[in-house]
């Protein structure tokens, strides 16, 4: 049912998540008191057999279950890995998040959601891991994912749009995440164009939005979403520029409520999106948590340095800025930098 792996990996068989969960919410109806196997057996509708396999294989994936015999099982206390069955408690989407799919380690979660998504995913998958070897960043770097530290997940999403739409997704999914932090944590963060997520400057989140399309429509995009939470440090040359939920609260801060906020904000946004008037609406939302905007900044787009004003954010969802010399330049992809006026 679930093989562990040396170390803390493991293989979970996503078949067994149904029945878990059914155990489980039994469980967590009566943590006062223990349930007998009879119980459960009669609710669930299985051998007293099967009972306790399940029960031993959610052990090992590090729930706490007491058994005593003559009495019956009890719910001690649960992981605080980002499993299926934890995220799903508490979720209050339609679509997103009704298939997740969680390894302890993968390559990049954003790679598997795109052969996933290759294969027929629906809409609305959320491909999660509690670590990943070789995570993905913008502009082709890699995304520090020490393991159980951070949250890294991909978001399957298959809009009806022309592939030039794309970059609201985007932007949609920087207004969920700021709203998500803000709604789980009381934490106020703000959007660096194109969509890194900040804390006092600092970068806590990035997303690296990737798609599969022809020239009048998207076949599927992948959102994957990296939020540094529990990272106790950075490699110097990163640590004026980044941060962590844990740095910036002074305090560890649990996962799962932020993945669950997350993703009831990403389909409350991805449904806005796609209404009437929708993209005008995500775009104003992203103005307004913008803190780009009005701002003196510096852009590194190739080798070459911009420097002036940025003044708005195009319908694609490109920067404009007012340079030094009084023109205006459209910049589609680049790193920006705000300078401090002194
Ligand atoms: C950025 O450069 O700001 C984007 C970072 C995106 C990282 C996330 S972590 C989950 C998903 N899988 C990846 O390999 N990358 C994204």
């Amino acid at each position: 049912m679930y093989s562990k792996l040396p170390g803390k990996k493991f293989t979970l068989n996503q078949d067994n998540l149904g029945i878990n969960a059914r155990i489980l919410d039994v469980l967590r109806s009566k943590t006062h008191t223990y349930i007998s196997g009879e119980q459960l057996s009669h609710e669930l509708n299985m051998s007293r057999t099967a009972i306790w396999k399940h029960v031993n294989a959610l052990r090992m994936l590090g729930y706490k279950v007491e058994a005593i015999t003559s009495m019956g099982y009890r719910l001690i206390s649960s992981p605080s890995l980002l499993l299926p069955l934890e995220i799903k408690n508490g979720l209050k989407t339609e679509f997103i998040g009704h298939h997740i799919h969680w390894e302890y380690e993968v390559s990049s979660t954003n790679t598997l959601a795109l052969q996933m998504a290759e294969q027929g995913a629906p809409e609305g998958t959320v491909v999660i891991s509690e670590s990943q070897k070789q995570g993905r960043g913008r502009m082709g770097r890699n995304w520090i994912s020490q393991p159980e530290a951070g949250i890294y997940l991909s978001l399957i999403l298959r809009p009806n749009f022309v592939p030039m739409q794309a970059p609201c997704i985007t932007l949609m999914a920087a207004v969920a995440l700021v709203e998500a932090l803000e709604q789980a944590l009381g934490v106020k963060a703000a959007i660096k164009w194109p969509n890194d997520v900040m804390i006092g400057g600092k970068k806590v989140s990035g997303i690296l939005t990737e798609l599969k399309a022809e020239m009048e429509c998207i076949h599927y995009m992948i959102v994957g979403i990296g939020i540094n939470v529990n990272n106790a440090e950075f490699p110097e040359a990163l640590q004026a520029k980044v941060t962590s939920l844990l740095l910036e609260l002074k305090r560890e801060v649990s996962r799962i409520p932020v993945v669950q906020a997350l993703l009831n904000a990403l389909e409350r946004w991805y449904l806005i999106t796609l209404g009437a008037g929708g993209i005008e609406r995500t775009f104003n939302r992203w103005r307004e948590l913008s803190s780009t905007l009005g701002q003196d900044v510096e852009v590194n787009v190739g080798d070459e340095v911009l420097k002036g004003v940025a003044t708005r954010l195009g319908a694609d969802g490109s920067l404009y800025v007012k340079l030094d010399s009084g023109v205006e330049k459209q910049i589609l992809a680049g790193d920006v930098t705000m300078v401090a006026n002194v």
